[in-house]
């Protein structure tokens, strides 16, 4: 029970010391119940006294007003010990002499006459005939004033000019005196100390100079009411575009009515709403609008402090957002602006959480991508206080890809050309390559076309000899956007040049080809000694032929021809031949017996240094027998001879399927003599003819004659007689 009270009391402490209270004096002359009753219900009560506000509303009192005070309350309660409101009674300010607590000997009548009260009470306890307007009660003596702080107070303070100065003095105070009225000629100070007698049932006025004076109830005074100053919470919900929902807090006391106030730039709307239903739906707002809202309780006929709330609509979507420029780190985005109103917009970058920006014009501009980067950006409409924000418009787009660094060729044969490149900064998903043939200096012809992912490409099927262009731009999946263009140039290494011959003579060869297919600057030909791979000779030419003089006879030439264009050449093309053979010089017999004769002879002229193939030969006509042997010395032992006979030896050049004329030499090789006797016999008709010298000598030289035909031969050019196998003719006499 303690606990309880405890709380109570509690309660009551705080609610005294939050609450800012007002005061209200009413002119109206009126009977301490009425005025009670006007007080509970336009007000809270009628004013309790503390030592706080005595002294604030005593200056402004120009007469008597009743206050919260009477003997007793009600039945059974203990006499003096609680104001109207409830609040005990701590404190006192009495008039010296008052109460006057016993019965005088002389009663004494009231001065006031009950029923000079001509106007009853009504429902409400108020005095007033008709409340529809305070301003015109026709109790012109006693009209009904009060002043809040929505009222011009102005009047107020040309007659009691201290009363601005305490309000703006009070406001910081726990109590809050809002104005008094004036101009009445009601009871002055003097009169209410007049009446000295005693009352049964008093009820208690404060003088104007601040005192406490018990009086008649039925008398009529002016009256102090309070209330404590009203602070409700208007709030809105569920705001949309176009409609939002307001709610506000109930009234203290008997509230009639509410009036709601709504104002924008472009919107006023005011009505009275009833006091039960303490929610309004808004519609027809504006999107992303702020709205101003005054909710006023009204309790009899005066405004409560009002409830105020201010709120944003939301902001309208934003219909579609284009891009309208793309670079490679940049984006920049356009949209139209959203029907109705808004602050700025906001823009986001989807999963980048440090790449958002606001903006007050229907664009931005984003920066910092990654090249070749997927961005999804996300714009919406938001108000200044950022309370509530639009639905959000989203649009997807890659940044532009890099461009390709490093492109260039990096090998080449004669119908294709290798190219590679870096990838570019940031993202792609590929390349397109273009291949272009650079017919001459101007034209082009576009060759190949394709999508890879690799760095490299080989470009194929190709002229020779050809410049040829390689374009390559980065690209990202969906193909909206490619990287900046690089090319590159290579060049197909030229053909070979075809038909290629060589015509020899015995000391020069004659080049000559045909051209090659596709392009080319020159030719270089190179002469080597086939023996020693030797170069002898390198020239340059742009003909188709070429001469090289001044060669040894007989010896294997390789003769290569390259095509050149620019620093590129051809796989090379080679012919190797012999210049036509000279025959060597000198065949001489160095030795011979009777079955071996060696040969020596000196290579042709003017050829040194080289390996000469020569053909030995040696015929002995006599027995029929030739042979041939292959040397490179110059020298060569024949063998095996037959002893006695005469050969001929011829010494050639070989070069290719070419043979020198010969050299020759012969040489009769050493006889093995064996003696072949002969008889003749002679028989003539005449004796002495036998006998005769003349016929034996003839005899003889026939046949000498007769041998030479068998076993000599003619020299040719004279006629003298070669031996072809040794032979030896002798006459011995028998
Ligand atoms: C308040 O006082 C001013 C200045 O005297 C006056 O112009 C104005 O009309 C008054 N307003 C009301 C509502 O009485
Ligand atoms: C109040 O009474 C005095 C004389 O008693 C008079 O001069 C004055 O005009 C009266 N004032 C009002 C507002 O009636
Ligand atoms: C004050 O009292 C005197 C006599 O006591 C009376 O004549 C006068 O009318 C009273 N004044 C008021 C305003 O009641
Ligand atoms: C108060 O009453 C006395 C006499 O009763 C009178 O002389 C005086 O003028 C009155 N004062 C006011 C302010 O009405
Ligand atoms: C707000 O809207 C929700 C659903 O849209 C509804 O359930 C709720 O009652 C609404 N509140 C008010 C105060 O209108
Ligand atoms: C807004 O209110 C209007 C009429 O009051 C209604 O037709 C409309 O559906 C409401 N819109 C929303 C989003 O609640
Ligand atoms: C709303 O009312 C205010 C004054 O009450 C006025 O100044 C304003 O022009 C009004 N606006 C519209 C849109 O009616
Ligand atoms: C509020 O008033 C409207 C009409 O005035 C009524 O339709 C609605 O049901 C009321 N709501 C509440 C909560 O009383
Ligand atoms: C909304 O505005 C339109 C045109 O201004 C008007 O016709 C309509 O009655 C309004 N609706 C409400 C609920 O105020
Ligand atoms: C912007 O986008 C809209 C819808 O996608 C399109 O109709 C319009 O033509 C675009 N405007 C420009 C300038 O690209
Ligand atoms: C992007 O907008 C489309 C409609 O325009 C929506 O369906 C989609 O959910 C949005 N995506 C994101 C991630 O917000
Ligand atoms: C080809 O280009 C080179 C250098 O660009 C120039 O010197 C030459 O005259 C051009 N030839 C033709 C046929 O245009």
């Amino acid at each position: 029970m303690d606990r309880i009270q405890h709380l109570i009391l509690w309660a009551v402490l705080v609610e005294c010391c939050v609450a800012e209270r007002q005061y209200f004096l009413h002119s109206n002359s009126s009977t301490w119940e009425q005025a009670r009753l006007h007080c509970q219900a336009c007000y809270k009560e009628m004013v309790s006294l503390t030592p706080d506000n005595i002294q604030q509303l005593a200056q402004n009192l120009n007469s008597s007003y009743w206050i919260g005070l009477r003997k007793t309350l009600n039945n059974g309660s203990f006499p003096w010990s609680s104001w109207s409101n409830g609040d005990p009674v701590t404190f006192q300010n009495w008039y010296p002499g008052r109460p006057i607590l016993s019965k005088p000997k002389d009663p004494v009548n009231n001065i006031f006459n009950y029923n000079n009260y001509s106007i009853p009470p009504n429902d409400c306890g108020c005095c007033c005939p008709s409340q529809s307007n305070p301003a015109s009660v026709p109790l012109t003596s006693t009209t009904d004033y009060s002043f809040t702080e929505n009222e011009n107070m102005t009047a107020l303070s040309t007659m009691t000019p201290d009363v601005t100065t305490m309000t703006s003095v009070m406001t910081s105070g726990p109590t809050f005196f809002t104005g008094v009225t004036g101009g009445t000629n009601g009871t002055n100070g003097t009169n209410e100390t007049a009446t000295d007698v005693y009352i049964e049932e008093p009820c208690i006025a404060l003088l104007s100079f601040g005192l406490w004076f018990d009086k008649i109830c039925s008398e009529l005074l002016p009256y102090i009411c309070y209330e404590d100053r009203f602070y409700g919470n208007a709030k809105i919900t569920n705001k949309t575009l176009h409609n939002a929902t307001l709610s506000w807090t109930r009234g203290p006391g008997d509230i009639s009515g509410y009036r709601v106030e709504v104002k924008s730039t472009d919107y006023n709307l005011t009505l009275n709403h009833s006091s039960l239903n303490r929610t309004y739906d808004l519609s027809n707002l504006t999107a992303g609008t702020q709205y101003r809202v005054q909710v006023f309780p009204i309790k009899c006929w005066r405004d409560l402090n009002p409830q105020n709330v201010s709120f944003y609509t939301k902001p309208d979507v934003i219909k579609y957002i284009n891009i309208t420029n793309v670079s490679e780190t940049n984006i920049f985005l356009s949209w139209p602006a959203p029907e109705g109103n808004r602050g700025f917009y906001s823009i986001q970058v989807r999963d980048q959480p440090n790449l958002n920006m606001n903006t007050r014009t229907e664009s931005a501009e984003v920066k910092g991508l990654i090249p070749g980067g997927l961005y999804m950006f996300e714009v919406n409409a938001n108000v200044e206080d950022m309370s509530i924000e639009g639905d959000q418009t989203n649009i997807t787009s890659y940044s532009k890809p890099g461009k390709v660094s490093n492109l260039k060729a990096s090998a080449s044969t004669k119908d294709s050309v290798d190219f590679q490149w870096k990838q570019p900064a940031g993202n792609t998903s590929g390349y397109r390559v273009e291949v272009w043939v650079e017919e001459n200096n101007k034209t082009r012809s576009n060759i190949t076309q394709k999508t890879q992912t690799g760095t490299n490409f080989t470009a194929k099927n190709l002229p020779s000899g050809a410049k040829i262009w390689l374009s390559v731009v980065a690209l990202v999946p969906d193909g909206s956007v490619e990287g900046e263009l690089s090319a590159a140039m290579g060049l197909t290494t030229p053909d070979k040049v075809r038909n290629l011959l060589l015509v020899p003579t015995a000391d020069t060869i004659n080049v000559t080809w045909t051209l090659p297919q596709g392009n080319f600057e020159t030719f270089s030909v190179q002469l080597k000694l086939n023996f020693s791979n030797k170069e002898v000779e390198n020239s340059i030419t742009n003909a188709s032929h070429i001469s090289f003089p001044k060669l040894m006879a007989g010896v294997a030439y390789n003769v290569t021809v390259t095509t050149l264009n620019g620093n590129l050449k051809s796989e090379p093309e080679s012919v190797t031949n012999f210049t036509l053979p000279l025959p060597p010089k000198s065949a001489k017999i160095n030795f011979f017996n009777n079955s071996h004769v060696n040969l020596t002879w000196q290579a042709p002229t003017g050829v040194q240094d080289v390996q000469i193939t020569y053909l030995v030969k040696y015929s002995a006509e006599f027995w029929n027998d030739t042979e041939i042997h292959e040397t490179t010395n110059t020298s060569y032992m024949f063998l095996k001879l037959k002893a006695g006979t005469n050969y001929i030896f011829e010494v050639r050049v070989k070069a290719g399927t070419q043979e020198s004329d010969p050299i020759q030499t012969s040489q009769t090789t050493n006889a093995t003599v064996r003696v072949q006797t002969m008889t003749m016999e002679c028989a003539s008709s005449k004796p002495s003819f036998c006998e005769d010298i003349g016929a034996r000598t003839e005899v003889l030289k026939q046949l000498q004659e007769r041998f030479s035909k068998t076993f000599s031969s003619k020299v040719q050019d004279n006629s003298s007689w070669v031996n072809n196998v040794f032979w030896e003719l002798a006459w011995r006499e028998a």
